[in-house]
């Protein structure tokens, strides 16, 4: 029980990526708040959390709106009287190229992945210090943050633009107490989202086809899965890395570190 009597606070908690750091923070013994701009995902969340024997709460808010970022603190500070993390992750995925996006679908991209991160971030920081937490915030980024993908241009900005308000939060927070950094996940195994959501009660979800395939790209041969996230996460979030801050913990299976040519399953 790494996270005992911490109070954490999850955005974006679909059964993928943000539902299994939601769990694996609540297995490690926080208790979970569970936000996302719809309502089941929040809900389902949390539900499934207490199922578990764990506690939780399901907030819905759209982070892109700063007076209810301000209202979901505040109903977490009233039901449990402070918060220690925070895990940025509610994101808009996917896009299109420079030549083809259209200003409003980049203008919200940005305003969720960003200006969300943002909001969330000020607000919890906010309440941190007043009440003297040495708490930890993360940033989720993603291997699309590091590189250049083609077609994606408003998600590779907004997540390379994480990296350094990561940084620029650390700086800003150290004083403080509080810690900030990032976490980069990369293409990630389907199944277990799968599996989660049908457990939520939820139909299994249709298996997307690839354009790229990242199975034989991956060093290790094998995409990580959000369980993998959630022990990361677990770590940043808990006292055993009290002297880290400012860094991006990436766990990608080794894909940024790959020589690009290199094709390992060749
Ligand atoms: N899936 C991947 O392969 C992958 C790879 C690298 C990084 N990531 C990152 O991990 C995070 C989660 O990805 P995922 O695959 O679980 O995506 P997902 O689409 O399943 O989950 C994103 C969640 O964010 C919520 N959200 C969107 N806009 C919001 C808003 N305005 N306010 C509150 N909530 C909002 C959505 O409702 C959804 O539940 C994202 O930040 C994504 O960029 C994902």
């Amino acid at each position: 029980m790494r996270l005992a009597g911490k109070i954490a606070i999850v955005t974006g908690t679909s059964p993928n990526i943000g539902g299994g750091i939601a769990e694996g923070l609540a297995d490690e013994g926080a208790r979970v708040a569970c936000v996302d701009v719809l309502a089941e995902n929040a809900e389902h969340c949390a539900a499934w959390i207490k199922g578990r024997g764990g506690e939780a709460l399901g907030l819905t808010g759209d982070l892109t709106d700063e007076a209810q970022v301000q209202a979901m603190v505040a109903r977490v500070r009233e039901a449990w009287g402070g918060v220690d993390v925070l895990v940025n992750n509610a994101g808009i995925l996917g896009g299109l190229s420079v030549l083809e996006m259209p200003l409003e679908r980049w203008t919200r991209q940005l305003a969720v992945n960003l200006t969300g991160t943002f909001l969330c971030t000020k607000h919890v920081a906010r309440l941190m210090v007043e009440q003297g937490t040495r708490g930890s915030i993360i940033v989720i980024v993603s291997t699309a943050g590091h590189q250049g993908q083609a077609g994606n241009i408003g998600y590779c900005t907004s997540k390379s633009g994480l990296l350094n308000f990561t940084r620029a939060a650390a700086m800003d927070l150290a004083r403080h107490g509080i810690r900030v950094n990032s976490l980069t996940p990369t293409a990630t195994d389907a199944e277990e989202g799968a599996e989660r959501a049908v457990a939520w009660g939820r139909a299994r979800p249709d298996r997307r086809g690839r354009l790229l395939d990242f199975q034989k790209m991956v060093p290790t041969g094998r995409l990580p899965s959000p369980r993998h996230y959630a022990k990361a996460a677990v770590f940043l979030a808990s006292d055993d890395a009290e002297m880290i801050t400012g860094v991006d913990l990436r766990v990608d299976a080794g894909a940024i570190a790959k020589y690009w040519p290199w094709i390992p399953s060749a």
